[in-house]
């Protein structure tokens, strides 16, 4: 196990577009290490996700997972672990969902983001495998949060109120419901 440093927001490399990954680097013994620094990553810092991008290696992968009683995200439903190589997100309806974000690169801020509530994302598994889904609701969200951040994107960029803008503390005092 190996916990990889987090990049904070401010860091250049959070606002590259990371590149795509071919075939023959994911098979890698390399890749598929910086894949399982990933999840050890994420699972230890309680996050939803990370984007290696956020682990300073901007390339098209993101790992996701909510596990019951996250303590960061108690009010996400659970996500079984997922590891996304080069994904692609389609809106599939108008629906939006409005939920206060966080992210591990930008610590101790949530804020109210509103995204699409209806996607489809494609991807390939860490095996190179394609697979097609369509996601709804709150995981939705944790999809389009992580794959932002393969175009250097961060959620605050997408909070249109800053004046909600809260600390965790003041989140769960003030803002939680
Ligand atoms: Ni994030």
């Amino acid at each position: 196990m190996a916990l990889l440093r987090i990049a904070e927001i401010g860091h250049p490399v959070l606002r590259e577009v990371a590149r795509a990954l071919t075939p023959e680097e994911l098979s890698t013994a390399r890749c598929q290490q910086l894949i399982d620094d990933l999840i050890d990553t994420m699972r230890d810092a309680d996050g939803a996700g990370i984007a290696a991008i956020q682990v300073y290696q901007p390339v098209r992968l993101c790992v996701i997972e909510v596990r019951p009683n996250n303590p960061r995200y108690p009010e996400k439903e659970p996500i079984p672990l997922t590891v996304l190589v080069n994904p692609v997100i389609t809106k599939l309806s108008d629906a939006q969902i409005t939920t206060y974000e966080g992210c591990l690169s930008v610590p101790n801020l949530r804020g109210p983001v509103t995204r699409s509530a209806h996607i489809r994302v494609a991807y390939l598994d860490r095996h190179g495998t394609p697979v097609e889904r369509e996601v709804r609701g709150i995981a939705a969200v944790t999809y389009q949060h992580e794959c932002d951040h393969l175009d250097g994107r961060l959620f605050i960029d997408n909070v249109t109120d800053t004046s909600r803008l809260t600390t965790w503390t003041n989140f769960q005092r003030h803002h939680r419901g």
